[in-house]
């Protein structure tokens, strides 16, 4: 008798069953593996990577311990330790004071007689009390804790060369130069009050620091108006150091009124160094509100050490929390 059956039924025997499953996902693995394919791995930097290393090497101002190692290194092969500074062939130590009555006596070794005739000669004679820096020691610290200032500012503040940054109270440029410096041209500015020490900044620090192409906007004036720097940007950073505890509590909230609008909002920084007594003389809350009045938002305390000499820098930062 034939079979009577219309629809043929096939007979799948469990192991089979076991190994037909067993071989799909085998297919499908490699078919996943081969489709998710990244190319074999190297010690090239993936882009994501290079950018950070970019950022690292924009914000990187300050030396390294690497760079610190090196010039420890330096020190040691050429077996250098610190001396007396004696008079020695070739060397004549001079204070600054015998350095300037040199100065005014002898002039220097060869020199043009006639006033007239030394200026035809000088494009931009520098007065002698500049000449010997007596403006260097103006600050009751080393002139060198100036680049501390300026290497915690920048990195802090994360700014880049085509940052802006306004300085309250420049002085002498000890803290400024180096702004100047990494800045491109006009992109520093400063009001400064003491004209003596504008004098220093101008004829002296700008030219022998082959500044003048910066061409900063440095301005005297002591009563915080900000008009003249223009109008059409904002600032990056506003700092001043070791200024508004010298301030009238009155005019140090008369500035920040003015220049919150001038301040990029949120990513623009203030930072005020040593105290922020202008505030805390308030009492209770009452400097926390006036600088929500003036929608500023105080952001924290740093301390930030000296590289040369056993010091530390108190600076209080500040950002404009609304556009
Ligand atoms: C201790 S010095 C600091 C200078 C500079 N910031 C630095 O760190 O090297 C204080 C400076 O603030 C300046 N200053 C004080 N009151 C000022 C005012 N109302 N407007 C502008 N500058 C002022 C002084 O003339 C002086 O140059």
């Amino acid at each position: 008798m034939a079979p009577s059956s219309s629809s043929k039924t096939v007979v799948i025997t469990v192991p089979a069953l076991i190994l037909s499953v067993a071989g799909a996902v085998i297919f499908l693995f490699f078919l996943m593996s081969s489709l998710s394919y990244s190319p074999p791995s190297c010690s090239c930097p993936t882009g994501s990577t290079a950018q950070t290393s970019q950022q690292q090497q924009r914000h990187q101002i300050s030396a390294t311990p690497e760079d610190i190692q090196w010039v420890k290194t330096q020190i040691e092969v050429n077996g250098l330790h610190m001396q007396d500074n004696v008079l020695r062939k070739g060397i004549n130590p001079r204070t600054r004071a015998q350095q300037l009555q040199d100065l005014i006596q002898y002039k220097g070794i060869s020199h043009y007689e006639q006033e007239d005739e030394a200026k035809n000669h000088t494009s931009l004679p520098c007065p002698n009390e500049l000449l010997v820096e007596e403006h260097h020691s103006n600050y009751g610290e080393p002139w060198a804790g100036g680049r501390d200032v300026f290497e915690f500012l920048a990195e802090s503040s994360k700014i880049t060369p085509e940052s802006r940054v306004l300085e309250i109270g420049c002085g002498t440029l000890r803290v400024g130069l180096h702004f100047i410096s990494y800045l491109v041209p006009e992109h520093f500015h400063c009001l400064e009050r003491d004209e003596l020490s504008l004098m220093a900044a101008f004829k002296y620090e700008l030219p022998a620091h082959g500044l003048l192409q910066k061409r900063p906007l440095i301005i005297k004036g002591e009563d915080m108006d900000f008009e003249r720097f223009g109008s059409g940007f904002d600032y990056d950073l506003i700092y001043a150091s070791a200024v508004f505890l010298h301030m009238p509590d009155k005019l140090v909230w008369v500035g920040l009124e003015r220049l919150v609008d001038r301040l990029k909002p949120l990513d623009g920084r203030i930072f005020v160094s040593h105290n922020v007594k202008f505030c805390s003389r308030l009492g209770g809350d009452e400097c926390s509100k006036r600088l929500k009045s003036l929608k500023l938002e105080y952001m924290g305390k740093h301390t930030h050490d000296s590289l040369l000499f056993n010091h530390y820098e108190i600076w209080f930062e500040f950002r404009r929390f609304k556009l």
